[in-house]
């Protein structure tokens, strides 16, 4: 008898756990994307590119490029493969012919130059890697990603 109870009530508590469970999985979740549309332009104080939704997709697929660059070179300066983490620094954000137009795209100055200063900074590191210095490497590598960070921090789409 007791035992039977004891499994009831575990079964009608588990039951109501699982339900608030749930609740507290659906509506804070919820809420909490509605807060980030609210909160998005009152809070954003970074200066806007004013792009295309078209141009939009074609940055980000850029940038996550960018990121990918930065993983593949830490690889492979793990591996020390230092030539390879170089060719892909140059070719993947120096300032190819490619990407200095693509650049030059934008019609914001200070952006322009924030790029070109960064792609100039990718071609610096992709120099440094070929002294095989791990690092000076990874100094050249935070110089470099010191323009991720600084742009990011003042621009937006
Ligand atoms: C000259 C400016 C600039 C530089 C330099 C820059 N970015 Fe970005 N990046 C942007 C902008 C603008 C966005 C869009 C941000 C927004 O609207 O919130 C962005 C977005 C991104 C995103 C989001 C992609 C997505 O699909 O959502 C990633 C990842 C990223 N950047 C990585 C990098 C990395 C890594 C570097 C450096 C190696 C870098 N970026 C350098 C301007 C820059």
């Amino acid at each position: 008898m007791m035992t039977r109870t004891t499994a009831i009530v575990g079964a009608i508590f588990s039951a109501g756990l699982a339900i608030s469970c749930l609740a507290a999985d659906s509506n804070p979740a919820m809420h909490n994307h509605n807060m980030q549309h609210m909160m998005h332009d009152a809070s954003d104080s970074r200066i806007s590119l004013g792009l295309s939704p078209q141009r939009k997709q074609h940055q980000l697929a850029n940038m996550r490029s960018h990121v990918r660059a930065v993983q593949t070179i830490v690889g492979l300066m793990a591996q020390d493969k230092y030539d390879q983490a170089s060719r892909v620094a140059h070719t993947e954000l120096g300032l190819t012919d490619e990407m200095k137009k693509m650049c030059m795209m934008f019609n914001n100055a200070d952006f322009v130059k924030l790029g070109l200063a960064f792609h100039q900074s990718a071609d610096k590191l992709a120099e440094t890697l070929k002294t095989k210095d791990a690092k000076k490497s990874l100094a050249a590598l935070h110089a470099t990603m010191n323009y991720c960070v600084q742009c990011h921090a003042t621009f937006r789409q």
